[in-house]
């Protein structure tokens, strides 16, 4: 692509992503307003593949990460579903674990659960007792159980826009992502607002922050709306 289309690209993207961004946040605000607290998806591998591999095949996304170590944070029910990325992983023999806090307590995915998989594009049969689940492991995302420099890849989707605006959490956790990440290794978030337009203030955060190189690229679903326009911001150590 030449320049100008480039940014032109960039003229239309950034500001849909931001109005992306601003609806997703009001509505999760809108719905935790209405009692429901934090919603457990189980989103299946072919979303990953879009959001996080530029939508390359499930055998070419699975090669390149042979030998590496990846880890998913907010993962939520995906240990649990056949069609995820955790299962897909741990079939092809790749180092991939599952965090989330919710796997403190024994799971049992209900109806309501399965009908939230749908709508999110699964159609995976889901287990109570899936294979690999010493991969999902139960934890905060300020506090990792990795060793220093020892993970290559961290992904998270729908997770980090609720510390946006808590600059001193947004920090432990970026911390946390600079500790256990190999040097060359990545942090991949989706969706976060365009970070040219954060105006941070706390200065232990911009420090954080001086240490990673932050690429921001549109992903979208085309008509599929199951993939938000968004912006994925790519974080590298
Ligand atoms: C909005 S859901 C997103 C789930 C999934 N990644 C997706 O894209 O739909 C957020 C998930 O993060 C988990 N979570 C909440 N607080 C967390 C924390 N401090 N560290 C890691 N995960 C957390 C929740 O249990 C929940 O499963």
């Amino acid at each position: 692509m030449n320049f100008k289309k480039r940014a032109f690209g960039q003229r239309i993207t950034r500001p849909l992503a931001n109005i992306s961004f601003a609806v997703m946040n009001k509505q999760v605000r809108a719905i935790e307003s209405s009692g429901i607290s934090m919603m457990h998806t189980a989103r299946p591998f072919w979303y990953y593949r879009r959001v996080f591999f530029q939508g390359q095949s499930a055998t070419s996304v699975l090669n390149d990460l042979k030998g590496k170590v990846i880890v998913d944070i907010g993962c939520g029910y995906t240990p649990f579903a056949d069609d995820s990325m955790f299962q897909a992983c741990h079939q092809a023999g790749v180092e991939f674990y599952g965090v989330d806090p919710l796997l403190a307590n024994q799971v049992k995915i209900d109806f309501k659960d399965r009908l939230l998989a749908r709508a999110m594009g699964s159609k995976g049969n889901f287990s109570n007792t899936p294979e690999g689940m010493s991969n999902a492991i139960s934890a905060y995302a300020d506090a990792l159980p990795f060793a220093e420099q020892s993970v290559d890849q961290i992904l998270t989707s729908f997770l980090l826009f609720v510390w946006i605006k808590d600059e001193a959490a947004l920090t432990k956790i970026l911390r946390e992502f600079l500790r256990v990440l190999k040097p060359g290794g990545v942090a991949k978030l989706y969706q976060l607002p365009d970070w040219r337009l954060m105006q941070f203030e706390n200065m232990e955060l911009i420090e954080v922050l001086k240490r990673f190189t932050i690429k921001q690229t549109f992903v979208h679903g085309g008509l599929d709306f199951r993939v938000t326009p968004a912006m994925l911001t790519v974080m590298g150590k």
